[in-house]
């Protein structure tokens, strides 16, 4: 038994999943039916988890083999293969000897490189592989993919990362023909920055174009959501106030990962036999809060003056428009909008802030209150 039924960063199983069964049900028709797909929503609504409970279906892993690289951290096609070899590797080590020992036999430009361990099984360590010419193992791994008697389904998480690499149209391409040529293996392709993402897959220049299905993740249904957290709390001899869940999710936007750390938070406040009703849920957040408020310090700590204070800006509005026009900058008491512009951008490629549209909003929601409380 779990500690606390609302889990954070992993995926727990069918009993902690919420809901998810037309989504889960699209996937393995488009899968069952041969065709690959790309997987994409808003950031932290659910898209790596419902990959990681896809492949938890038993049917799919009956079936498959499953994989899931993520390469959001990777700059460069070797960095992609090692996330890619390893990933593979780790597939196949509870498979069994005969597994390891063909993985190997393909793996002839790595052969010197691998280690073992007690189970003579492959062991895909830091570094491994030629920095100068990766795409040599990506062959051989894709011509072991395509000789394995079970096939392969991979989903490759945060995709339109490739399109940050420095030679990001070579390697678009050169993954396109391996993908394309590839009968033994399916791809889940997810990532989070849609319009990247789209274009990769619906602009006639681009390789992957029309290679796969286009699925977008939707948020979860208010009532399902609150079904569900009732049932968690019911569990546990806990009772959840109807109202709590809908007001919690009214606060986040239905963003699953902000909505469920604060029902973690609840549930962990709510001594067995208890009650928990809506006001709790300030003390919540504000607990969360308060546990990263030194992360939160040195990362504004650290950013130059005008960054630091587009972002408190941002953060203010909650979500802020026209950020460069006259009114907005003379609220805030900025510099000029080239300035307002420039400062914007570096803060969305570091991920601090989000746009959509004309919208800009603080990314990390718990953050965007910290700056709030600040004031
Ligand atoms: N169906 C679900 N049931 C229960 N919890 C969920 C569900 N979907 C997501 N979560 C919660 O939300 C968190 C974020 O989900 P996940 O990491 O899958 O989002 P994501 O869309 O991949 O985010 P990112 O864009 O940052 O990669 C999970 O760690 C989990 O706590
Ligand atoms: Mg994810």
């Amino acid at each position: 038994m779990i500690k606390n039924p609302f889990v954070i960063g992993k995926y727990a199983g069918p009993e902690y999943f919420c809901d998810r069964v037309d989504e889960t049900d699209t996937l393995r028709q488009l899968i069952t039916n041969g065709n690959n797909v790309v997987l994409t929503s808003p950031r932290r609504i659910g898209k790596t988890d419902l990959i990681r409970h896809f492949f938890a279906q038993p049917d799919i892993t009956k079936e498959y083999i499953p994989v899931k690289v993520d390469i959001y951290s990777t700059q460069s096609l070797y960095e992609f293969t090692s996330q890619f070899g390893k990933a593979i590797t780790n597939a196949i080590r509870n498979r069994g000897k005969a597994w390891g020992d063909k993985f190997v036999e393909f793996l002839s430009s790595l052969r010197a490189e691998l280690t073992f361990d007690q189970n003579g099984m492959p062991v895909w360590g830091m570094g491994i592989g030629s920095k100068t010419e990766p795409n040599i193992t990506l062959e051989e791994i894709f011509r072991y993919i395509e000789e394995s008697k079970k096939p392969f389904l991979i989903a490759i998480d945060e995709f339109q990362q490739i399109t940050n690499y420095s030679n990001g149209q070579q390697v678009e391409a050169l993954l396109r023909t391996y993908i394309q040529d590839c009968n033994n293996a399916q791809f889940i392709f997810s990532g989070s920055q849609r319009h990247l993402m789209a274009e990769m897959f619906t602009s006639a220049a681009r390789p992957f174009f029309q290679s796969a299905r286009l699925m977008g993740l939707p948020l979860l249904k208010p009532d399902v959501y609150e079904d569900f957290c009732i049932q968690m709390f019911r569990q546990s001899d806990k009772t959840l106030n109807p109202g709590v869940a809908p007001e919690v999710y009214s606060r986040f936007d239905g963003i699953t990962s902000y909505m469920h750390q604060v029902m973690n938070q609840l549930y962990s406040m709510t001594p067995a036999g208890g009650v928990c009703d809506a006001s709790s849920i300030d003390q919540a957040i504000d607990t969360i809060i308060s546990i990263s408020a030194d992360a939160y310090s040195s990362i504004l700590a650290q950013l130059p003056q005008r960054q630091r204070d587009l972002l408190i800006a941002i953060a203010s509005e909650g979500k802020a428009q026209n950020i460069t026009s006259g009114a907005f900058i003379k609220r805030h008491n900025l510099p000029s909008p080239s300035s307002v512009s420039t400062s914007a951008n570096i803060l969305l490629s570091k991920d601090l802030i989000a746009r959509e549209e004309d919208t800009y909003l603080v990314y990390d929601r718990f953050f965007a209150q910290w700056l709030r409380n600040k004031r």
